[in-house]
């Protein structure tokens, strides 16, 4: 088949390049030129493992093509997945002043039937209006419908999870458009769940305030486990061992960050308000994420009584392993707070320091070429990304560079024991009774 994706970012990049890789013709459409030339001469403004040679391969294969134009795009594809921003306003709702420009834009160039895909992710009742807005920007009698299919990819593992995904999830309300789809998906082997529009846009939104409910829900308890002196980890895993709950998702830490859950609760919670069946209950996931870092720093200051000058060493930038995204990752906004407090930051990120060095923060911290550099003479260091590599850092030579034997470990990441062994005091998330605390 044909297909158009337009907004070749995160979203629309990966799941462009993963179509042509199963088969199909796929025009990638973006309205930022240099985005495009940069795709064109071969490269990939993004990281994710896996996609720059599936990109390659595909351009090759000449089954993935792009482009500057939205009329070439709305021309070529018979199919036209959206997948543009939709990025957090003041109050937490969502602007979709992106989505609503691209559906004017599709409208005025529409000749004969499309189907149009929302894949972005949006709150309920944003696929209605996309069809308004087409319906009311279109020629008249010209014939289209509007479907939803959110996207469930993670970064990191994006390829993997469109290539092989849990599910497909289709919102439509017309036949016509729900069979040009199942085409769609034809080549990949995964259950499709087919739900109305409206239903569809609230599974995303449900589904990844879900996952941050169940990440809160170990937080919260990892801090009565600290002051009981129970360990989480074991918490975790005797819930996690019934089948009903599952371990996944249940690692304690300094809380989610990343480009969805923090944008997609808040967007939940105010298109709730707005529809007047409020969620209270992600109100409290915010909360206790917020509090799940301001707890861990207070440890910091409690362990080390002033930060002011001291050299702090910071192991992880992106917001989670296997990406070079720093968007909303809790590991800058724990930098960010102890820079203010006047402590001296080294950091080291396996992938994520370019994109950071692109925040004004940047200038005030130190960035160094490995883990180890960071640690130098340092009076504690910090874990804030469970990147695997940290995990493997030998230890003895560890302590003989740092200046103060002190681990903050924010995402349990080293084994408390072997970090006691070899001398330091180790604090870690909801670790109560583990030896060596700080
Ligand atoms: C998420 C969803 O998983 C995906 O389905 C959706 O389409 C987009 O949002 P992503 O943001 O890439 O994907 O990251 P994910 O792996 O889900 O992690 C999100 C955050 O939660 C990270 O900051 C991670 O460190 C944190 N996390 C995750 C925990 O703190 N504990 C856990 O047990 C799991």
């Amino acid at each position: 088949m044909k297909l158009t994706i337009i907004g070749s970012g995160y979203v629309g990049l990966t799941t462009g390049a993963c179509f042509a890789e199963a088969g199909h013709h796929v025009m990638c459409v973006d309205n930022d030129p240099r985005k495009i030339q940069t795709l064109l001469d071969g490269n990939i403004p993004i990281y994710e493992p896996g996609l720059a040679t599936l990109v390659k391969k595909n351009v090759v294969s000449k089954r993935l093509q792009f482009t500057t134009s939205t009329e070439d795009g709305v021309n070529y594809g018979e199919v036209i997945f959206i997948a543009v921003p939709t990025p957090p306003q003041p109050d937490g709702s969502v602007d979709l002043s992106y989505i609503e420009k691209v559906a004017r834009e599709i409208a005025v160039c529409l000749d004969s039937y499309r189907v149009i895909v929302d894949k972005s992710t949006v709150p309920v009742k944003t696929g209605e209006r996309v069809s308004q807005t087409i319906r009311r920007y279109a020629k008249a009698g010209v014939e289209f419908d509007v479907v939803s299919n959110p996207e469930f990819l993670r970064e990191g593992s994006a390829v993997d999870d469109l290539m092989h995904p849990d599910r497909i999830v289709i919102g439509g309300n017309s036949d016509r458009a729900l069979a040009v789809m199942q085409k769609v998906y034809e080549p990949f082997v995964a259950p499709v769940l087919v739900t109305d529009i409206n239903s569809a846009e609230l599974i995303k939104h449900a589904a990844n305030s879900f996952l941050a409910l169940k990440i809160s829900y170990i937080n919260a308890l990892s801090e009565i486990c600290e002051i009981s002196g129970a360990d989480v980890e074991k918490v975790a895993e005797g819930i996690g061992m019934d089948k009903r709950i599952g371990r996944s998702f249940l690692n304690a830490g300094l809380g989610y960050g990343g480009s969805c859950f923090p944008k997609d609760i808040s967007a939940f919670i105010a298109i709730a308000e707005q529809l007047g069946a409020p969620l209270n209950l992600l109100k409290e996931v915010e909360k206790i994420n917020a509090h799940q870092l301001n707890r861990f720093l207070q440890g910091i200051r409690e362990a080390l009584w002033v930060l002011k000058d001291k050299k702090l060493a910071v192991w992880g930038i992106s917001f989670k392993p296997n990406t070079d995204d720093v968007r909303s990752s809790v590991a800058v906004n724990l930098i960010e707070a102890l820079v203010a407090e006047g402590a001296k930051v080294t950091a080291f990120d396996p992938k994520g320091m370019e994109k950071f060095k692109e925040l004004p923060l940047a200038g005030k911290v130190t960035l160094t070429e490995s883990a180890l550099e960071a640690a130098r003479d340092a009076e504690a260091l910090i874990v804030a990304t469970e990147w695997p590599e940290f995990a493997t850092v030998d230890l003895a030579e560890l302590r003989d560079v740092m200046r103060t034997p002190l681990i903050f470990d924010g995402r349990n990441l080293l084994d408390p024991e072997a970090a006691a062994s070899h001398g330091f005091q180790y604090r870690g998330i909801g670790r109560g009774t583990l030896p060596g605390l700080v």
